[in-house]
């Protein structure tokens, strides 16, 4: 059985598509995939009531997102894969870099072929670029390889031993976002105005460099306040919502050491940094009734 992690992006998230750094780290919630020889090649996803054949339907996203993992074999393998997913989508957890990772994975055990966690990252965003048009590969290096890292668009992961575990609170808004359509945004603030934009991109880079140097030393306080300079400057590039910025309100008011967006915005999930277990459940009980859903994740074990 191959996993394909979910992640959280503690800092830098849309810069990192422009080559600025990002502090990522992987959750144990994710994706499980397995795959048996078969008659035709075929993806099922149970939970969502998918099955799909590969396809070269471009309105077919998911047949075309198999059939390009499919493709990265010398001879298209003929496999039956199936994927428990426990990650919601479009929520800024990284549920498609997880199945693509989980995917390929399953299908390279099935087959006996070895790659390395840095290999399948990368030849699984084949099956990325189908969702995400651009992605800077965050999430399927964070999927593959799990941990705390700063992650560099083309370069391998910098991994960091925290000297403690992080305490997070994720919630869902419940408020499903494209990934593409809020890169897009962002891209389009770019064409109109570099300058500021790229500001607020340098102003995330050394929020991002402040943030690994907090965790190697364990310092939670900062990294919290950095989060929350991060989650200004995302505001500032028009990702967040009324309902994120709701959230981060109410775990900071319950003692959250910080709290932004995570991943694209737009909708999708809020992380809140909390000093310890008790005080992540204070938080956890104070979002609760604006939350879709909401769990505590300690990362970085
Ligand atoms: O929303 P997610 O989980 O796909 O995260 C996207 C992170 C971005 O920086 C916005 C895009 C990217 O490709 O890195």
């Amino acid at each position: 059985m191959a996993f394909g992690r979910g992640k959280v992006i503690l800092l830098g998230e849309h810069g990192v598509v422009y080559g600025h750094p990002a502090l990522a780290a992987g959750i144990e919630r994710g994706v499980h995939a397995t795959a048996t020889e078969a008659s035709t090649a075929l993806l099922s996803i149970p939970v969502w009531d998918i099955e799909v054949a590969p396809s070269s339907d471009p309105a077919e996203s998911l047949g075309r997102a198999f059939g390009a993992l499919l493709n990265v074999y010398d001879s298209p393998p003929c496999l039956a894969v199936r994927a428990e997913v426990a990650l919601p989508a479009g929520a800024g957890l990284g549920c498609s870099a997880a199945l693509g990772v989980a995917i390929l994975g399953a299908m390279d055990e099935a087959l006996g072929v070895e790659r390395s966690a840095e290999e399948r990252a990368e030849v699984s965003l084949a099956w990325e670029r189908v969702f995400h048009g651009n992605p800077s590969g965050v999430d399927s290096a964070m999927a593959s390889a799990g941990g705390v890292a700063v992650f560099h668009k083309g370069k391998p992961l910098d991994h960091i031993l925290p000297r403690n575990a992080l305490t997070l609170v994720i919630a869902n808004t419940g408020d499903s976002a494209s990934t593409k359509t809020m890169v897009d945004s962002v891209g389009r603030q770019h064409e109109r105005n570099p300058e500021r934009v790229d500001g607020v991109f340098d102003a995330i880079a050394a929020v991002v460099r402040n943030g690994a140097l907090a965790v190697g030393a364990g310092d939670w306080k900062a990294l919290g306040q950095l989060m929350d300079l991060n989650q200004g400057l995302l505001a500032s590039l028009l990702l967040s919502t009324e309902k994120l910025e709701d959230l981060c309100h109410l775990a900071r008011e319950a003692g959250a050491l910080g709290a932004k967006l995570t991943g694209s915005g737009g909708g999708g999930c809020m992380i809140a940094l909390a000093a310890e277990r008790t005080s992540a459940e204070t938080v956890l009980h104070a979002i609760e009734g604006i939350a879709e859903e909401a769990f505590i994740a300690e990362v970085g074990t």
